[in-house]
This record gives C-alpha cells, structure tokens and sequence, in this order.
C-alpha cells in the first residue's frame, strides 16, 4: 500500500478494500518472493495494542507441507476448504505472546486484544495482496494442533489463522484497481463485479445513540 497523504493513496487504499474478496481457484505459478515480502512488510506496519506486534507469519510453498496443510483443512466432508490444495502459497500466522502491558490491558478490560491484532494484521496482507493483483483467504478451520506440529510452531502458542496466497485462476474473482475506481464514491466500495453479501449500512452503523438510523452529516 502506498504510503503518501496525497488523494492518490485514497484511490490505492479505497480500490484495494473494493476488490479484495476470498480467492478460491488457484492458477499453479508460484509467488514471487517479493511479492511475498510485500505483503509481509504490509502485515508487518499494522497496529497492535500497546504495539505488541503479536503475530508470527510462517510462509509455506513447498508443495509436500503445503499439501498437508490443505488435507489439515479440510472440513468433514471434505469440500469445505478443499481449494487450500490448490494454492501456491500457504501463510499460518501464528499468536506470539504480547508485551505485558497488552496482557495486563486485555486481562483487566476483558479483551483479546491479540486477536483483533492478528485480524488487522492479516487484512493488510490481504489488502497488499489484492494490490498486487493476487489472490487470498482467511482460514480459520484447520487442525490447529496438526498444525502446530508440522510447522514446528512452539507449544502453547495458537496458530489463529492459515492464509492462502496466490493468483486467482482463469474465470476466479481476480481483483485489481479499476473495478472500485470506476465506482467513484469512497463511501459505497460497491466496485467488484462480484456480489458482496454484506449488512446494509443502516443496519451496522448508529447516529448517537445504539438502534438511532445512521444519517450522513449528523453532527
Ligand atoms: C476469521 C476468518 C475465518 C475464515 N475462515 C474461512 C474458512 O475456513 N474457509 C473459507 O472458505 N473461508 C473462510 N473465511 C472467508 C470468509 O468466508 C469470507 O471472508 C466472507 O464470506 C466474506 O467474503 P469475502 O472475503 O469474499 O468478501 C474466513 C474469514 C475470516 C475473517
């Protein structure tokens, strides 16, 4: 993503949320590194309670693991989360232990704030991921200890998420920038031509007070 003030980073970060969806369809070529690295050095900049930066990424592409990844994924019946296998890259982002102030704040406010960590810092690697035209996934079904053991991941720590990484195959949603320029306002990102099930604004956002309608330029 690009870092400026300037109206042209809107534009970047407005399409990016636009056209970023979950990839499903995966075409074989692999990942540039740096393509990779990028998409790190996103996850990397996103913020975290009290900076903990609670977060570990393990990057995957040798097909055998990557292969027991998917089967790891796999829901009962086998099609959900059946496209895993054909992704290129593979990302578990493992929990670190946060800092201690993050800990005593989650602890005495009742919070987790690791996970709303690790949820910000997945979507900036999604996002620099759409950015550069490729694809990605949330994966939060798969054998957690499975998962732990074959990537050597220290016991006690959670691995909260698989992310797939790759370029969308022929005929998958393949999202780049000028679908959501086209759409113009930076308030309806309606600029996929895929269809987004979302809630409609006015039923996720109050004015003042909880259940009050949401109307622009209430003050
Ligand atoms: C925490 C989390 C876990 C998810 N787990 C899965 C999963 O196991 N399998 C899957 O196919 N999609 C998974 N997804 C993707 C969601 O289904 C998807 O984001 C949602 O349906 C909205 O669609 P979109 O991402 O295309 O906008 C997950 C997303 C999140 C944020």
């Amino acid at each position: 993503m690009t870092r400026s003030t300037g109206d042209q980073s809107a534009i970047t970060i407005n399409s990016a949320i636009a056209n970023r969806v979950s990839t499903r369809s995966y075409d074989v070529q692999p990942v540039a590194a740096e393509a990779i690295t990028s998409c790190l050095e996103a996850a990397r900049l996103a913020p975290s309670a009290c900076n903990a930066q609670p977060w570990h990424f393990v990057v995957v592409t040798d097909p055998e693991t990557r292969d027991e990844l998917a089967r790891l994924s796999l829901a009962p019946g086998g099609v959900m989360n059946r496209f895993v296998a054909e992704a290129p890259v593979i990302v578990a982002v493992v929990a670190e232990r946060p800092n201690i102030t993050s800990q005593i704040g989650a602890a005495l406010k009742n919070k987790p704030f690791y996970l709303i960590d690790i949820g910000i810092a997945a979507e900036h690697f999604c996002l620099q991921a759409t950015e550069l035209g490729l694809g990605t996934c949330m994966i939060g079904w798969f054998a957690e200890r499975k998962v732990r053991r074959l990537l050597g991941i220290p016991r006690g720590r959670r691995t909260v998420l698989l992310i797939t990484l790759g370029r969308p195959a022929d005929g998958a949603t393949s999202r780049t920038a000028p679908a959501a320029e086209k759409s113009g306002s930076p308030h309806t990102l309606s600029g996929t031509d895929t269809p987004r099930r979302r809630k409609p604004l006015a039923a996720i956002a109050s004015s003042r007070r909880y259940g009050q309608a949401w109307a622009e330029g209430l003050r």
